[in-house]
């Protein structure tokens, strides 16, 4: 018989998936679910060919360095910053990643989020929870309208355009956005949104929406002098990655009510959250779940297993990033 592949499966992934893989692979799976530290993910993957990931394990030229044998990635997500990209490309180490399953899903949670921010649900909860509900009062947690207001996203993807199409057909939202390209006027169409600049967006938006992908250029995308451009009505939600923010900024420009109030998914330096976003009220802080239904994260962990059985049965990559 074939010698069969040696795959490491790095986090915890559905039984169900974990059995596929091992009807072909030869799987070690890290049974504990503890992320591993970049040198205990060296040591496991010295012997492997393949290795199933997360956003949260790194990939180098420092990991490929001591990974003689690796030859391809398949990232549990649809963002792959975790990737060294021209590291992989010079190792000759294919990426794969898992979009389009989990657009419209995040696409929900965008939305969620954003109405949950405008409308200070977790915040009118943990008051009510902690017994402080007394009365009815007339401005009681009155937040920012949604409808009808003018939403501006910054990244116009395939989630971009989802949240888009649910703000202007859903909502009756003035939808504006910003990219590194202009979509193309039928794109532009199916989603009721225009093309705006970024600083035209900061300053006009009510609700200023992230979903464009964390690389160098991106960083600190949003940080004090962006802030200082919204509305002091305005809120701002991210569901992209930590480090699009500067949360240190943000935090700021939220205590001193420079803008209303913020929705966070992802932060800088994830699990790890600053602590001054964790003392003030005004924000919405979820644990990067975007895309956390059952049956997405199901189709995520499937595409990733999948992506590697074609590439070791000669099909090559399903989802490539970087070929
Ligand atoms: C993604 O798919 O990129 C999500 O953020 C999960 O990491």
């Amino acid at each position: 018989a074939a010698v069969r592949p040696r795959i490491l499966v790095a986090r915890a992934v559905f039984p169900d998936v974990l059995e596929r893989l091992r009807a072909v692979f030869d799987v070690e799976a890290n049974q504990e679910d503890q992320i591993l530290a970049p040198a205990e993910l060296a040591h496991r993957l010295a012997d492997k060919q393949g290795v199933l990931t997360t956003a949260s394990e790194r990939i180098d030229a420092a990991l490929l360095a001591a990974c003689p044998q690796l030859r391809i990635v398949a990232n549990m997500a649809v963002g792959f910053n975790n990737f060294d990209v021209d590291a992989m490309g010079a190792a000759g180490v294919q990426g794969t990643n898992t979009p389009d399953v989990l657009t419209e899903t995040t696409a929900d949670f965008g939305f969620a989020l954003l109405m949950a921010t405008a409308r200070r649900l977790t915040e009118a909860e943990h008051y009510l929870r902690a017994g402080q509900w007394k009365q009815w009062r007339y401005d009681q947690f009155a937040g920012a309208e949604v409808h009808g207001s003018r939403l501006g996203i910054i990244g116009m993807g395939r989630i971009g355009q989802g949240i888009a199409r649910r703000a202007a057909h859903g909502f009756g939202m003035d939808v504006v956005y910003h990219n590194r390209s202009r979509l193309a006027p039928d794109l532009e169409a199916a989603c009721k949104a225009r093309y705006v600049g970024k600083e035209e967006l900061l300053r006009t938006a009510d609700h200023v929406l992230l979903v464009l992908p964390y690389t160098p250029a991106s960083h600190h995308a949003i940080g004090a002098a962006e802030l200082a451009l919204m509305k002091p009505t305005a809120t701002l939600v991210n569901i992209a990655r930590g480090g699009i923010v500067d949360d240190a900024a943000l935090a700021v420009a939220l205590r001193e009510q420079r803008i209303a109030a913020a929705g966070l998914d992802v932060f800088e330096g994830e699990p790890r959250v600053h602590p001054d976003l964790l003392a003030l009220s005004n924000v919405v802080l979820t644990p990067h779940i975007a895309s956390a239904t059952v049956p997405t994260r199901r189709a995520m962990a499937t595409l990733a297993a999948d992506n590697l059985i074609a590439f070791f049965d000669g099909r090559g990559p399903l989802t490539p990033v970087n070929t």
